[in-house]
């Protein structure tokens, strides 16, 4: 097993203050203390997000790119506020190149219906891993199902790193997409994804990058990737649900066909001919979640205000500390082990389903996933029906790992 390199958590990184800023950590389950460790899943929400919604709500609500009056510029402004704050956060100064979708999942879809359909014909191949969520593996298929592409999965080891020399040599004459996670939902992996870049645009491979994982835990910069699509969700990024981002260079975005028809993507429609509106709009056909844009600006603005460098350092305690602790649980194996991993530790306990884990952990007020994770393909490959998964966020402590290894020994006892 490879050991976590330890990290010293940032001095200054004032964990009292952040808890205080979510209101739900007050929460009492069966009368104990919410001890949140499911944020891998979605992460709870500052007050500064509930109260960005809100102010929008109750003060400036009007549909947004439509309205000439002064609400409805109000709420066009604060939305194209936000596709600024998501660019700058992942390093473009280019808003154009963020296109705003529900979901992380929709992202994919997005670039699989208008750039796959357009650019891949029957023969071309895409490469994904082996660790990658469902969102990142049926749109692939879906689209090999319509055009007749090949699906290839790189393999990964027992420690659930990508196997690099595998990963390389299926890059081959016909691939035109490498469809890779950042960081696994279930294992934790972090995949060295600059590297990924590199080797795959020599060989003139397009890379689109699942960051659902990634960029709440650290710094992302797609210009510095050169990365070509890059998607992540808001409600992981202690953002609203129901907003997500692709971005993806101007140059592809412009080239690519729209996905969705309807208004807000055109420039002017007869029942002849449609002209489509400028990136990013073309690609968001209809009212878009703008509320929830906002929300995620706010939620934006909240990580960086604490900064992503001593979020990671917090998180990357808790995940040795973690890591230390349940290895000293008997029977307690963990699934992933890698040398780089992020703040998810999934892991099974011998003979004990992860369903009555979570239902028992639960009656203690600890919330963890139990299951798939969205992710069958890696649970065959490491022979596991499920595993319990433990995800932390900035405001999780080593007094919560404690309550999950104390709430694991009353498993223990309760199976004897
Ligand atoms: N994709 C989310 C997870 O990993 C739902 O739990």
């Amino acid at each position: 097993m490879t050991a976590l390199a330890a990290v010293k958590p940032a001095a200054g990184f004032d964990i009292d203050r952040i808890r205080a800023d979510f209101p739900i950590l007050a929460e009492k389950v069966y009368g104990k203390p919410l001890v949140f460790l499911d944020s891998g899943a979605s992460a709870q929400k500052p007050r500064v997000v509930i109260d960005a919604m809100t102010r929008l709500l109750e003060h400036s609500y009007a549909n947004v790119h439509r309205g000439i009056y002064s609400l409805s510029q109000s709420a066009t402004d604060q939305f194209e506020k936000a596709r600024d704050i998501v660019a700058r956060f992942i390093g473009t100064p280019d808003s154009r190149e963020i296109v705003f979708t529900r979901n992380a999942t929709e992202a994919i879809n997005l670039v699989a219906y208008s750039w796959g359909q357009a650019f891949l014909k029957a023969g071309d191949e895409v490469l994904i891993s082996h660790m990658e969520h469902h969102a990142n593996i049926v749109p692939w298929q879906l689209l090999r199902d319509r055009i007749g592409i090949v699906l290839k999965v790189a393999p990964v080891n027992d420690a659930g790193e990508l196997i690099w020399d595998e990963f390389v040599k299926l890059i081959g004459p016909r691939t035109k997409l490498v469809a890779i996670t950042h960081v696994s939902n279930t294992l934790g992996t972090i995949v060295p994804v600059a590297d990924v870049v590199r080797v795959a645009h020599e060989k003139d491979v397009k890379v689109l990058i699942d960051g659902s994982q990634a960029v709440q835990h650290m710094h992302v910069d797609v210009k510095a990737l050169d990365v070509d699509f890059y998607a992540f969700t808001g409600h992981k990024l202690y953002g609203p649900t129901g907003i997500g981002v692709l971005y993806a260079k101007a140059a592809l975005l412009e080239a690519m066909p729209p996905w969705q028809g309807g208004g807000d993507m055109i420039l002017s429609v007869t029942f002849e001919k449609t002209e489509y509106n400028d990136i990013p709009h073309k690609f968001e056909a209809g009212t878009p979640a703008f509320v929830e844009a906002v929300g995620l600006g706010a939620a934006i603005e909240y990580v960086q205000s604490i900064g992503l460098e001593a979020i990671a350092a917090h998180e990357h305690d808790l995940l040795v500390y973690a890591t230390e602790r349940l290895q000293a649980i008997n029977s307690l194996r963990i699934i992933g082990n890698a040398k780089d991993k992020a703040g998810v530790i999934s892991f099974v306990l011998e003979g004990i389903h992860p369903h009555d884990i979570g239902t028992i952990l639960d009656r203690e007020g600890i919330a963890v996933r139990v299951g798939q994770h969205c992710a069958h393909p890696l649970m065959e490959r490491f022979g596991v029906p499920a595993t319990v998964r433990a995800s932390f966020g900035l405001y999780n402590t080593r007094a919560e790992v404690d309550a999950l290894c104390a709430g694991l020994q009353r498993v223990r006892e309760i199976f004897g």
